[in-house]
């Protein structure tokens, strides 16, 4: 065999045990955060279909459960100090603010899920724009990119 392939292969080895070490622990972090915020993102626009009455069933309750589970796994994501992906510097510079937002969104969601096993969905809907606040945290944290 020629040496060339296994110079090659090493290098590019090297360049991805030295890259992860450097620098995946960030692109990790970022990742992660927005693989939370897609959840969130799916499971509302499946709510929204249901509330738009495009898709009549009771699924709803799922939905707000897989909400409130999410949420209750955000501010973790966001813990390790890692600008980039679309967060603005806000989110470390005002942590304060932005953590009781995202503590208050988790809250509310775990509230709206409860009210919609004890109560039914229908009750759980009626204020659900208050407790799906994302578009009042994104405008201050989040610079959307232009898709
Ligand atoms: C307390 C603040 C906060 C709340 C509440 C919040 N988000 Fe986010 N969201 C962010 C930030 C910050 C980012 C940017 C993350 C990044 O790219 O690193 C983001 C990014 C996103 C993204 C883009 C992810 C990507 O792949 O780039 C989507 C989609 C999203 N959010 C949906 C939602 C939905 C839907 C909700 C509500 C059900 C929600 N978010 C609630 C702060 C929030």
């Amino acid at each position: 065999m020629k040496p060339w392939p296994h110079f090659q292969f090493a290098l590019a080895l090297a360049t991805t045990i030295m890259s992860s070490a450097v620098y995946a622990g960030d692109k990790d972090a970022v990742e992660y955060r927005q693989h939370i915020m897609n959840t969130l993102n799916e499971q509302s626009a499946a709510l929204g279909q249901i509330l738009s009455g495009a898709i009549s069933n009771y699924n709803a309750t799922a939905h707000l459960n897989a909400i409130a589970l999410t949420a209750s796994t955000a501010l973790k994501a966001f813990e390790p100090k890692v600008p980039g992906g679309e967060a603005k510097p806000d989110v470390w510079a005002k942590w304060d603010d932005f953590s009781r937002r995202m503590t208050e969104f988790a809250q509310k969601s775990s509230q709206a899920a409860k009210i919609a096993k004890e109560k039914g969905q229908d009750e759980a809907l009626a204020n659900i724009l208050d407790v799906l606040t994302c578009k009042s945290c994104h405008d201050v944290y989040r610079d959307e990119k232009k898709h």
